[in-house]
């Protein structure tokens, strides 16, 4: 007994001209795969929008750097990946086109990268500083009018802070110190050794001319209704923990960390910031890295072999480092007709911070 072959309901039979029907299957079939093919460029149009979903509410937060070389525009970055990386094919061409600066041995101990901790005393005081009380936005407070910032990072704290305060309708965070001269700081030291003692004191408080505070690149936060004096209530928890989660996109960084201690040389202070600026704070609240890490790694790479940070969306830098001469001029080379920042590390050299992606 024979058996014939039941044919799928979309068989068309090629060898004979087509019916109604095989025209309508046709159809059917072109259809079909043109809807699924839609789906697909769909989804993936979904999936790579989601990276620009994670930006706080003033998003365009201009970073107009502190550095000793050039100043210039950068937006805030999205969701963030953060990856160690040589040039790639795309890149190639970066530094092709490049110049030479000349920079005095004095440029490593300016910029927003300069490292102050136990072993790196600061070297400025106050010179940029300016109260904060005149400048600040509406959405947090200061204690008084000798509480005093870098007038360049005023900026990046009121967008932090407006953008709080937005989210959660609270502006009861408090600046309770920024920059602190070198006789406010032995105060400071000088006190709290006659309270708990000298070792427990170098665990919390620098000694005078060691302290980062003293650059105006720092703050300590508070809480207004908390205020007792002398006592920080300030931890980042509950709603507060948005800004201790968020501070790198507006360049600042928990400078001493759970875990770090060794390597910062201070207990963990959830309420003091540095100011370090993009893309380091990116980097380094990815990495749950300190400063002085960054640092060493930013140390291993050169023009030939720069530091690719990637910031998702449009943000990418490169980063790499030229050590200082000791008795003469450093030959800095850098990209030409592209934003840069040039910032000492306030021991040893030079660490130039180049955009990718915003060619001039
Ligand atoms: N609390 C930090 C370590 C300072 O005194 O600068
Ligand atoms: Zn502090």
């Amino acid at each position: 007994m024979s058996k014939t072959k039941k044919k799928n309901f979309l068989y068309i039979d090629l060898s004979k001209p087509m019916t109604y029907g095989d025209q309508f299957k046709l159809m059917f079939i072109i259809m079909f795969i043109s809807c699924f093919l839609f789906t697909l460029v769909y989804l993936f149009t979904l999936v790579g929008g989601r990276s620009k979903a994670d930006t706080p509410s003033s998003a365009e937060v201009s970073h107009t750097e502190m550095s000793s070389a050039v100043s210039h525009d950068e937006g805030q970055p999205s969701a963030v990946v953060s990856e160690v990386s040589t040039a790639n094919e795309t890149d190639k061409g970066f530094f092709d086109d490049i110049e030479t600066l000349y920079l005095e041995h004095d440029e490593v101990y300016k910029g927003d990268l300069i490292l102050v901790n136990k072993n790196y005393k600061c070297p400025s005081d106050g010179e940029n500083a300016v109260s904060l009380m005149e400048l600040k936005s509406g959405s947090y407070v200061v204690t008084d009018y000798s509480v005093s910032l870098n007038k360049d990072i005023v900026n990046y704290l009121n967008r932090m802070l407006d953008d709080f305060e937005e989210r959660y309708g609270e502006n009861d965070v408090m600046v309770a110190c920024g920059y602190r001269s070198y006789a406010n700081q032995e105060e400071i030291f000088n006190n709290e050794v006659e309270d708990v003692g000298v070792e427990e004191a170098e665990k919390w408080v620098a000694r005078p001319g060691y302290s980062e505070h003293q650059t105006g690149l720092v703050i300590d936060f508070t809480l207004n209704n908390d205020v007792e004096q002398g006592s920080i209530k300030y931890d980042g928890t509950g709603i507060y923990e948005w800004i201790n989660t968020n501070s790198y996109k507006y360049g600042f960084i928990l400078r001493y960390l759970l875990g770090k201690e060794e390597i910062t040389g201070y207990s963990h202070e959830p309420w003091h910031f540095r100011y370090v600026g993009l893309p380091a704070a990116v980097y380094i609240t990815k990495n749950e890295i300190t400063l002085e890490e960054y640092i060493d790694i930013v140390r291993t790479h050169d023009i030939n072999d720069p530091l690719l940070i990637d910031g998702g969306g449009e943000n990418k830098w490169y980063v790499y480092y030229v050590p200082a001469n000791e008795d003469s001029e450093t030959e800095v080379t850098v990209p030409k007709n592209v934003n840069y920042r040039i910032s000492g590390d306030n021991v040893k050299g030079f660490i130039i911070t180049a955009d990718v992606d915003i060619k001039g």
